[in-house]
């Protein structure tokens, strides 16, 4: 069948790509053609449509019978409705200081979802129970925001994964004290490929108790969800959901695209080529003379430090952030359309720029 015409025009080469975010990326042509397949006929708005109800058979096969998405627009998004569901008007979220909700969402928690939020230094983006227990006190003091939830994001920000039994211990510890653990999964499909293991198992089969599930890295055009892995204490989803303007009239756009992804195993092909392409990266640039790499590189990000000079002549050739620019720290970022061929492109020109 032809494509259908259309009077819009290219803007752009379809074969640059860079290395400055994995959102950078287009959607994958599978999430494309499911797109495709929902499109046509009528179908009830805001959730109801068939779509979404079998997005809920999928996310179950994933994480057991008592996980329920809510599909949402984007990330930040379901961020403040998943931990707007779990914190009190008084309550305070324990995260790292490096953390997304923190460092990335322009004070949407604080401002949109009304939350505290009580940051920890962490040396690679990691909360372990001690980091946790900085800011875990004073539960009957009026005077300090009461912490009530943990957030973690796997993978994290700065590309590192915590095991299984890492996020085991901060949910045991979270929970001893009372506190739910939310896990940022904006990037979870690459932890799981790391860590070969499936979604559950460092997640509900360890105890979070919700998690925010990225979509839009891993190939969608747009669209992720809060899914609640245990409803015990967790209400109202659905009228947060709204009242934080994540609702989607035309849900079943969003919920086919993680279908696509989840389904069966696009979710994890696309999330173990954007890892391995990171780890033929991290090997070509450890290989280079004066660039250090900052943390293990565990997920799909690559976080370097450079003389600045040459990170100046680098992105004249290929996109990518400073990370730290006092510090000349840098994040090369891999997505799931990042070929062999960029990565070694961008390592020789890495090396020329190095040895001028
Ligand atoms: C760890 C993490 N959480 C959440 C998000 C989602 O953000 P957005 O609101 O841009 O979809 C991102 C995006 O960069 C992220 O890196």
């Amino acid at each position: 069948m032809n494509p259908p015409r259309t009077d819009a025009r290219r803007h752009h080469d379809p074969e640059v790509r860079g290395f400055a975010s994995d959102n950078y990326a287009g959607a994958h042509p599978e999430v494309l053609a499911a797109l495709a397949l929902a499109n046509g006929g009528h179908q009830v708005a805001y959730g109801e449509d068939a779509y979404t109800e079998n997005l809920q058979q999928v996310i179950r096969s994933h994480f057991g019978p008592t996980a329920e998405a809510f599909p949402v627009f984007n990330g930040t998004g379901a961020n403040v409705v998943a931990l707007q569901a779990v914190t009190d008007r008084w309550g305070a979220v324990i995260c790292a200081e490096s953390a997304h909700i923190n460092v990335d969402e322009g004070g949407a928690p604080e401002r949109v979802g009304g939350i505290k939020l009580l940051t920890v230094p962490t040396p690679d983006g990691k909360l372990t129970p001690e980091l946790i227990d900085r800011e875990a006190y004073g539960w009957d003091d009026e005077h300090r925001a009461m912490p009530q939830v943990v957030s973690i994001a796997q993978a994290t920000e700065l590309g590192t994964v915590y095991t299984p039994d890492e996020i085991r211990a901060i949910c045991e510890h979270a929970h001893a004290h009372g506190m739910k653990v939310h896990v940022d999964g904006s990037r979870l499909a690459n932890a799981a490929a790391t860590l070969d293991v499936p979604l559950r198992t460092f997640t509900n089969a360890v105890g979070v108790d919700l998690l925010s599930l990225g979509g839009t890295k891993n190939g969608a055009l747009f669209g992720e969800a809060v899914v609640v892995l245990d409803p015990d204490g967790i209400k109202h989803m659905k009228h947060l959901r709204k009242l934080s303007m994540q609702l989607a009239s035309k849900m079943r756009f969003v919920s086919v695209q993680l279908e696509a992804l989840l389904a069966r195993d696009l979710w994890l092909r696309n999330a173990r080529h954007a890892n391995e392409m990171a780890q033929r990266l991290a090997e070509g640039v450890r290989a280079v003379h004066g660039v250090e790499i900052l943390y293990p590189v565990q997920a799909n990000a690559v976080f370097a430090r450079l003389p600045h000079d040459v990170s100046e002549r680098l992105q004249k050739r290929f996109r990518f952030y400073f990370w730290d620019e006092a510090a000349g720290d840098v994040r090369w970022m891999c997505a799931f359309d990042t070929t062999e061929d960029d990565v070694d492109r961008f390592v020789a020109a890495l090396k020329e720029e190095t040895a001028r």
